[in-house]
């Protein structure tokens, strides 16, 4: 009966990739890949799940294979104990497009399963030309308001394999069993003088096959677009050719910026996904909160969860992202947003009231109810110092960092913890709905390490690191003030 919906919902369409103009994945100055590193195989790789719009009843997977694959083929099964559990797999259909990077060919395979079953276990794998990938396992959310736990990345971007991946796997360690894993965006450099392909594929080799199993919701940073000159010279910022490869995302956002914006419910919380960058840049402003009003309009008494990559609150610039402030803030004020989720300052900050850490304190001693919560998080290599407000304006903050949270979401309770890389919890509180609606914020009770400050000989803004300038750790500081 199941197997039967599903072959019924899904809509097979069979690729035929080398009908379809050939995506160039090449950097304008990026030198050649030595080795070609990330080449594609005749085995799947970079195989990441997606939510689907509703992902009760749907999820969706992208992979990577050589050119040689013939057609875009994952097979689907209520996932069993016994090892026979495959003899039930029906075969989903989706489509392909072809590639060309520094690593070579490459097809970008994407099929949706629909039609699933909520709160239950299915196990996929999808093809190459050598054959299938080993079977993943994912769990369908729940069609009510079980509690749930997701973690979250700041930037990973830049040491993206080689430094990022620490704090990956230590969340993957500590988490259990995550439902979810939000990215504030920059998740990669993408700059002239790096292989893009080579950056992607530290992305994926990261998280591993937990990108396979758990699904991936990210926002595209500024990083994921790129300048390409127009016929003129003139400037010309376009989102990069992978992001929408590398992720089958619902699609389901702002009109005009429908592959980077989108929104999806899962167990009692609303998660609406914004492209701060379109909307700077792009013109898109105006259409991203038209919806994002619309998407908190019907949120319900859903927790609202709000990701994007430029922060409302800085805690690195001189100046905070203005625009985006004047247009949201007061949006997320007056529609109940519990939390802000960003990145692109690459030091950490949790704020809870834009008038400082001691009036927000005073106004929770006196009863006071917790308006949204903003955050700030980086999980890579790249650092940036803090900016004078930043010492009294947030909560806590941190500075030559790289860190993750961990964060559950229950009926009336959302609890988030940020850690260190290294598994040491940083900081943290809880949030507890009233019948009203509005939250009361308690820092967790833990003691915490000491607040994470580079000091010493002080850095001008743009300025040479100065000799002696250390960071929390004893070495040398690598957060660099910026302009
Ligand atoms: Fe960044």
């Amino acid at each position: 009966m199941l197997m039967a919906a599903l072959a019924l919902s899904a809509t097979p369409t069979v690729a035929f990739a080398q009908q379809q103009p050939v995506v160039d994945l090449r950097g304008e100055k990026a030198p050649p890949a030595p080795g070609r590193p990330y080449a594609a195989r005749n085995l799947p790789d970079r195989i990441i799940l997606s939510p689907a719009a509703d992902p009760t009843t749907g999820m969706a997977v992208s992979w990577r294979t050589d050119m040689a694959t013939e057609g875009t083929v994952a097979e689907l099964a209520l996932l069993l104990p016994t090892p026979a559990f495959g003899q039930n797999a029906q075969q989903v259909l989706g489509q392909s497009v072809p590639t060309l990077s520094e690593n070579g060919g490459a097809l970008y395979h994407k099929v949706r399963f629909t039609g699933l079953q909520p709160d239950t276990a299915y196990a996929y794998r999808v093809k190459g030309s050598g054959g299938f990938s080993e079977w993943h396992q994912f769990r369908t959310a729940a069609a009510n308001t079980d509690p749930f736990r997701f973690i979250y990345f700041g930037d990973t971007q830049n040491g993206i394999l080689e430094i990022g991946s620490l704090a990956w796997r230590r969340a993957l360690l500590m988490a259990g069993d995550p439902r979810l894993v939000l990215h504030a965006g920059d998740l990669v450099a993408s700059r002239d003088n790096m292989v893009h392909d080579d950056e992607w594929g530290e992305w994926a080799a990261s998280g591993g096959w937990a990108m396979a199993a758990i699904p991936q919701a990210p926002a595209t940073g500024n990083h994921e677009y790129v300048d390409i000159p127009g016929p003129e010279g003139q400037e010309n910022r376009q989102l990069g050719p992978h992001f929408p490869l590398m992720f089958a995302l619902p699609e389901n956002g702002a009109p005009g910026v429908e592959k980077t914006s989108y929104s999806f419910d899962y167990q009692g919380a609303r998660i609406i996904v914004m492209d701060g960058t379109s909307a700077l840049d792009l013109g898109t402003l105006p259409a991203q909160t038209a919806w994002l009003q619309a998407q908190l309009a019907d949120a319900g008494s859903r927790w609202k969860i709000v990701l994007f990559h430029q922060p409302l609150f800085t805690c690195a610039r001189p100046r905070d992202t203005k625009v985006l402030k004047d247009a949201w803030k007061q949006i997320f004020e007056t529609n109940g947003v519990d939390l802000v989720l960003q990145g692109h300052d690459h030091c950490y900050a949790r704020l809870t009231a834009e008038e400082g850490r001691e009036a927000g304190n005073a106004a929770r001693a006196n009863g006071a109810t917790q308006g949204p919560v903003y955050l700030v998080s980086v999980a890579g290599s790249k650092m940036y110092g803090l900016n004078d407000r930043a010492l009294t304006q947030p909560d806590r903050v941190a500075e030559d960092s790289s860190m993750f949270q961990i964060v559950d979401v229950a009926p009336g309770k959302l609890s988030l913890r940020t850690y260190l890389n290294t598994g040491v919890l940083y900081d943290g509180f809880d949030l507890d709905k009233g019948a009203d609606g509005r939250n009361h914020l308690t820092n967790v009770a833990a003691e915490l390490p000491e607040v994470r400050h580079c000091s010493g000989p002080v850095q001008q803004v743009d300025g040479p690191m100065p000799a002696g300038r250390l960071g929390p750790d004893g070495l040398p500081c690598t957060a660099d003030i910026k302009d």
